[in-house]
């Protein structure tokens, strides 16, 4: 295998895999990690779904995951641009992906902005002893009911003004200088100090009690199509798949790297930190229980915005020398939220930069600005907390499930891609597919995913959600598909003005991939 000059050379790349590989753990290892795993596995079966959850792993999580590496670092491009030279008419689902890591990311901020105010509040307790008073009035000075309102809250403005200029001057600098680095120094640090909370939780009186009622297995639970319905789109969101994020950091990759390997290396850090994340939290949670003399199950607001926001406040103002363990909490929710938040703009950003034939400064800079207003306009406001939780829950489990039903089809079936895709990854990587890869990105995946997307557009038409008023639910929850559907068409038929597929020719070969026999 010999590359030739017109490989795609110049494309900017990680300084080495060990930077590619904390840069995609910095982005699976996120808000959804600490601040929806706990919550979601609670609700969903206790110890029990953690079996759904290691199959929607193996048979869904590693194997997407791979999909969109190959993708990625075959056909360097972020979404747009890789899919369009995979076969042409896969540009639409670049930008449907694209489209909704935009959405995701505007509003994925504004938690960011909440835990920043929170960090700081944990200086002196500041929340008193009405935690829930303080987050909903005080802090976010939230209405009554879902609205619209255009009041901008200054709390929550200030610290969300921090994180965009942080995120524009870190897209900035570019991939080796500005991203990679940020995980460099971001993931050693959040493992010190999540490392630190979680020995500090599990030693507080009560910690079994939590640990007891997260672990102990409801095994009901598991012919509940809702809880494998959880578990998948946990493992979707949590290692960041179908957005198109790893496809866009492994266009990054160099041409000889292990993809595989590296991939099973993120999975498994991802869900280790997850499981830790569990045992952080509900230790926690048992303590609180303890001390209010009731049992964990009694506790109200086990998930969701109210367990980081309202919950672990009460848990910290519980605390002895509460101080740290404050500290500690909202600073890992920061720096955990921070680089994925990073990775998401880096998606939109670097797929905007290739379809116009922008500079990298220039495209970070006016998706930085734009994603920043609407961030602003949306979140900032006394009816953010609504919108966010509506807009969160459309995009996350109707968006990208539809995303990655519509792209493991259209690769396997329609453009027939997948069997070049595995020798692609197994030329390279060290941990070698069979065939069982296409089984399962083909035929398992898109099956259960499919029965998954049909049971939950039917709960949502016919429950609705949170009962908030279905005005409310059209324009912010079905609106938000209807954006990224319209939003895909509308960039896919604009006309490139970047590098296309033109000149480029994947490496190694098609024709050398074709005489690989395994
Ligand atoms: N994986 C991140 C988390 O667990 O919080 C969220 C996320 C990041 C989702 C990037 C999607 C994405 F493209």
């Amino acid at each position: 295998m010999t590359e030739t000059a017109n490989s795609g050379a110049q494309r900017q790349t990680w300084t080495s895999n060990r930077g590619f590989i904390l840069a995609a753990i910095g982005s699976a290892v996120g808000l959804g990690n600490i601040w929806r795993f706990p919550g979601v596995a609670y609700d969903s079966g206790g110890g029990a779904f953690l079996i759904p959850y290691l199959i929607a792993l193996v048979t869904a999580g590693l194997p997407i995951l791979f999909l969109d590496y190959s993708i990625g670092q075959r056909f360097r491009g972020a979404a747009p641009l890789a899919l369009r030279r995979l076969t042409k008419r896969a540009e639409v689902i670049g930008w449907f992906q694209t489209m909704l890591l935009f959405i995701i990311s505007v509003y994925y901020a504004a938690v960011i902005a909440w835990a920043l105010s929170y960090f700081y509040f944990s200086f002196g307790n500041k929340w008193g002893s009405d935690t829930t008073a303080f987050f909903l009035s005080d802090y976010l000075h939230a209405t009554d009911e879902a609205g619209v309102s255009t009041d901008l809250v200054a709390g929550v403005a200030w610290p969300l003004a921090a994180v965009w200029v942080l995120i524009i001057v870190i897209l900035a600098l570019g991939i080796a200088n500005g991203v990679e680095k940020v995980n460099v120094i971001g993931i050693p640090l959040l493992i010190l100090g999540f490392g630190a909370l979680v020995i500090r939780a599990v030693t507080l009186p009560g910690a079994t009690d939590g640990l007891n009622a997260l672990f102990t297995p409801d095994w009901g639970a598991l012919t509940d199509l809702n809880v494998w319905i959880a578990a998948y789109s946990q493992i979707f969101f949590s290692m960041s798949i179908a957005f198109g994020i790893m496809i866009a950091y492994s266009s990054f990759q160099r041409r000889r790297a292990n993809m595989t390997s590296s991939g099973l290396v993120v999975g498994f850090a991802n869900s280790s930190f997850e499981i830790l994340a569990g045992i952080g939290v509900f230790s926690a949670l048992g303590f609180l229980a303890n001390q209010q003399g009731v049992g964990v199950g009694e506790l109200e607001g086990l998930t969701g915005p109210i367990l980081s926001f309202v919950t672990f406040p009460a848990v910290i103002s519980e605390m002895p020398g509460s101080v740290l363990f404050g500290v500690l909490f909202f600073g890992s929710l920061v720096i955990a939220g921070f680089t994925s938040l990073v990775s998401l703009v880096v998606g939109v950003s670097i797929a905007v930069q290739e379809k116009f034939g922008l500079s990298q400064r220039t495209a970070a800079v006016t998706v930085g600005v734009v994603s920043a207003v609407v961030s602003f306009s949306l979140f900032a406001t006394t009816t953010g907390l609504w919108t966010l939780d509506t807009v969160d829950q459309y995009a996350n489990n109707v968006g990208v499930v539809l995303s990655a039903i519509v792209m493991t089809v259209s690769v396997v079936w329609v453009a027939r891609k997948g069997d070049l895709l595995r020798r692609h990854l197994n030329a390279i990587s060290t941990f070698k597919l069979g065939r069982w890869w296409l089984v399962l990105i083909g035929i398992v995946g898109p099956i259960f995913l499919t029965v998954m997307l049909v049971q939950k557009v039917i709960d949502l038409i016919s429950d609705g959600y949170e009962g908030y008023p279905d005005w409310y639910l059209n324009v912010f929850g079905w609106g938000t598909v209807g954006l990224a559907v319209v939003g895909a068409i509308l960039f896919t038929v604009a006309s490139w003005g970047g590098r296309d597929d033109k000149d480029f020719q994947a490496w190694p070969s098609d024709e050398f991939l074709e005489g690989q026999k395994r």
